[in-house]
């Protein structure tokens, strides 16, 4: 039978890597395109869920992780370190260990999820709590990385875009072309940077840089980009870094992101846009995402689809159209969001005895 074999044996052509490369995988990517029917009837037309909390540490970072990792490993590292607001922490130490490296993970202080945190323990890397947000622990791993010897494996390393774009690969393979309009959350940067890479090369033949293979086109077209930033935290928006990033989506409290330029070009070469979502309009598309499409997704990866219920009641989304949201993390990475109700207050399950009567006639049922 056959088995899914991690993203970089199955795009081997189309990234850099050798036959004699030792590859590092947990056999991420192969993830579901989920058909949503609620956002298809909102919106008239097609949507799918790119439904990334699917990887073996529950988010995308997997992709990039396995290409990071396996090139860190070949060319010679010892140990890796990232910045993280916990998904890509997680990841790069479950890929660390498998490779038997050493991993150090710089987390601001008090603001990743319990979910994050735990992959981080759990798979044995050094954590530092940093009194500091996302941008300053960024700023702490480049200087490391320059001056000591531990490889960084954030996304400003070329080899985690190469690995992200296997993402915008797998949804041509699936819809056998590129769809009108492609959604995501917007933090650092990277994953917006990756998906458009992957799209463009998709479209054109491509020769390995290192191994001088060529694989032909796949795709038609690109579809046009839109990316959403979390309102208080949205630099690439308001045109200018934001020193004190505040937001309820802890995975996207980023105030200055490390591929900027690279966000904008994915925007204006698309003619798509970057725009900002509130913690309210998340939070409701994160409800609507588990509890009308049944896909369980961390608050900052219902980003996109914030976005999309939001430039459908402005009247800016046509019909008819094809529609790819990516939502990044799973939702147990931070379960207690489900637990609250849409006004703050928490959810009490139904407390009944052991008898089946009463519990018929606390859930309404007649004989
Ligand atoms: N969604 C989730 C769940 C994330 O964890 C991140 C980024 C993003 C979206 C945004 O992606 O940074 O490529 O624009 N998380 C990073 C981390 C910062 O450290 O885990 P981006």
């Amino acid at each position: 039978a056959h088995q899914w074999r991690g993203v970089v044996r199955e795009y081997a052509d189309r990234l850099p890597v050798t036959d004699e490369t030792k590859i590092v995988t947990l056999g991420e990517g192969g993830t579901p395109l989920v058909h949503a029917p609620k956002l298809s009837e909102l919106v008239s037309g097609t949507v799918y869920l790119k439904f990334e909390g699917m990887n073996p540490t529950g988010s995308f970072k997997d992709r990039g992780m396995t290409m990071a990792i396996t090139a860190a490993v070949e060319d010679g590292a010892q140990a890796v370190v990232c910045a993280s607001t916990g998904n890509t922490s997680a990841s790069a130490a479950a890929y660390a260990t498998q490779a038997g490296i050493k991993c150090v993970v710089l987390v601001p202080d008090g603001k990743i999820s319990m979910g994050k945190l735990s992959q981080a323990v759990a798979h044995g890397a050094e954590i530092m709590q940093v009194d500091g947000n996302f941008d300053n622990c960024l700023d702490v791993a480049r200087k490391l990385s320059e001056n000591y010897p531990v490889f960084l494996v954030n996304s400003v390393n070329p080899n985690r875009i190469e690995g992200q774009k296997t993402g915008a690969f797998e949804v041509v393979d699936f819809l056998g072309d590129a769809p009108d309009y492609h959604l995501l959350p917007v933090g650092n940067a990277g994953n917006i940077t990756a998906y458009w890479k992957g799209y463009k090369e998709y479209t054109e033949q491509y020769t390995n840089p290192r191994t001088g293979t060529v694989s032909e086109a796949v795709a038609t077209k690109t579809p046009i980009m839109w990316g959403f930033q979390a309102e208080g935290a949205s630099p690439l928006v308001q045109g200018h870094p934001i020193t004190e990033p505040e937001t309820i989506a802890t995975a996207i409290r980023i105030g200055n992101p490390a591929s900027w330029e690279q966000a904008e070009a994915a925007r204006d070469e698309s003619g798509g846009l970057i725009d900002a979502v509130t913690d309210e309009e998340i939070l409701a598309a994160h409800r609507w995402l588990s509890a009308k499409e049944g896909v369980f997704v961390e608050p900052a990866s219902a980003a996109g689809a914030a976005g999309l219920i939001k430039h459908h009641a402005a009247g800016n989304v046509p019909e008819g159209k094809t529609w790819v949201i990516t939502v990044t993390g799973h939702g147990l990475k931070d379960p207690d969001w489900a637990l609250r109700n849409a006004d703050g207050s928490s959810v009490e399950p139904t407390k009944v005895p052991f008898d089946v009567v009463e519990i018929a006639t606390a859930l309404g049922l007649q004989e």
